[in-house]
Formats: C-alpha cells, sequence, structure tokens
C-alpha cells in the first residue's frame, strides 16, 4: 500500500529525532559525502542498504546498467557537483550480476529506446567475444559482461574532462569498479582503480 511508505517515512523521522534530537538540523545544513556511487537503477542494489552508509554519506546516480555515456548531461552534472563542489574523494560504478539491461543489451530483439542506450554493452561484447565465447552459460557470459563493462564505465570516468581537470589541480580521487552478487549481497572490487592522470592515460576505451 502506498500509504504504508508515509507512515513508514514518520516512524523512521520520530525514530532518528528521539535517538539524536539535532539529527535533521544537521543534516540540512550540509551535505559532506565522500564517496559517488554510479550504480544500476535495479531496486535490489541501493546504495546506502548494501554499503551500510546514512543519509548525507553518499551521493548517489544511478541508471539503466550503470553506464556511463560520454555525452550524458545528467551524469556529467552529478560528476561535477560531486568532484569540484562536494570534493568526493572516491568515485564507485558498481555493477552487478544478474543485469537485466545487459542480458537485454545480449537478446537479438528490439526492446525500444533502451537498444540506444545499452549500445555501449554490444560494444565490449563484440570486443571481448572471443573470452565470453569460452564461458559454459549465457549467465555466466552475462555477468562476465557485467564485469567488464564496469571496467569500461570506469575508463570512460577517467577520461572526462572532470576528472581530468581534478587530477591536474592535484585532487586526492580515486576511481573505483565493483559489482554486486544479487545471490549473496556480496560486493566484490574489481581491482581496475584509477587515482592520476598517468593512471588515466594509461587506460585505453573498450568501445
Ligand atoms: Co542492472
Amino acid at each position: 500500500m502506498l500509504s504504508d511508505l508515509l507512515q513508514n517515512n514518520r516512524r523512521w523521522s520520530e525514530g532518528r529525532r528521539r535517538d539524536d534530537p539535532d539529527y535533521f538540523g544537521r543534516l540540512a545544513a550540509l551535505q559532506r559525502p565522500e564517496y559517488l556511487w554510479i550504480g544500476c537503477s535495479d531496486s535490489r542494489v541501493p546504495a546506502n542498504v548494501i554499503t551500510g552508509l546514512e543519509p548525507g554519506e553518499v551521493f548517489v546516480h544511478r541508471n539503466i546498467a550503470n553506464l556511463v555515456h560520454r555525452g550524458d548531461l545528467n551524469l556529467l552534472s552529478v560528476l561535477e557537483f560531486a568532484v569540484d563542489i562536494l570534493e568526493v574523494r572516491h568515485v564507485i560504478v558498481c555493477g552487478h550480476h544478474g543485469c537485466g539491461g545487459v542480458r537485454a543489451a545480449m537478446e537479438p530483439h528490439r526492446h525500444g529506446v533502451i537498444d540506444h542506450w545499452l549500445q555501449p554493452i554490444r560494444d565490449i561484447a563484440d570486443n571481448a567475444e572471443a573470452e565470453l565465447r569460452h564461458l559454459a552459460t549465457g549467465e555466466a557470459r552475462n555477468d562476465r559482461l557485467c564485469e567488464l563493462s564496469v571496467r569500461s564505465q570506469v575508463t570512460n570516468l577517467a577520461r572526462t574532462p572532470i576528472l581530468r581537470d581534478a587530477w591536474a589541480r592535484g585532487a586526492d580521487l580515486r576511481l573505483h569498479g565493483w559489482v554486486y552478487g544479487l545471490s549473496d549481497g556480496l560486493l566484490h572490487d574489481l581491482h581496475c582503480d584509477v587515482d592520476s592522470l598517468l593512471a588515466a592515460d594509461a587506460r585505453r576505451p573498450v568501445a
């Protein structure tokens, strides 16, 4: 029931104020998150819940299949605000196994506008065709493709003028690629960090 949501909210707000009367006063005055999260819109991968972070601790951008399109004004605006104004220290691209967006990208039939959105995933799959071919099941191929896509999105981020300018002025800022397992609720580091112009220059875009 929709009314449950409003009721839940009142209960939550009251509980917070009971524990800490100044809780909302402090939050309203300032947000200083250390993290920017770029994740999938999938309802099963809520950034705050799976990382145990509180309101005010993570700035969040989500879209279908956690993609970093170079001309996406929505994502670029979020990135610029997070990097230049909030001065986050970490940008995390988080994909997840069993991603419906990745699966849809590899299906032969049309879905709609989403087929345009998901084109980078098909490009990554074409590039990694030799590796993906050896995996036994469609599920394993899609899960590996999720991971390859996260790495590719980290590279796309590293090549944005926003991040290059931040590193050029000496900002302490690190990009990370993670993948989340729907079946066990665990996050895994894909070890594709980028933390400098030098590291960014070493990365080549996949697609
Ligand atoms: Co997804």
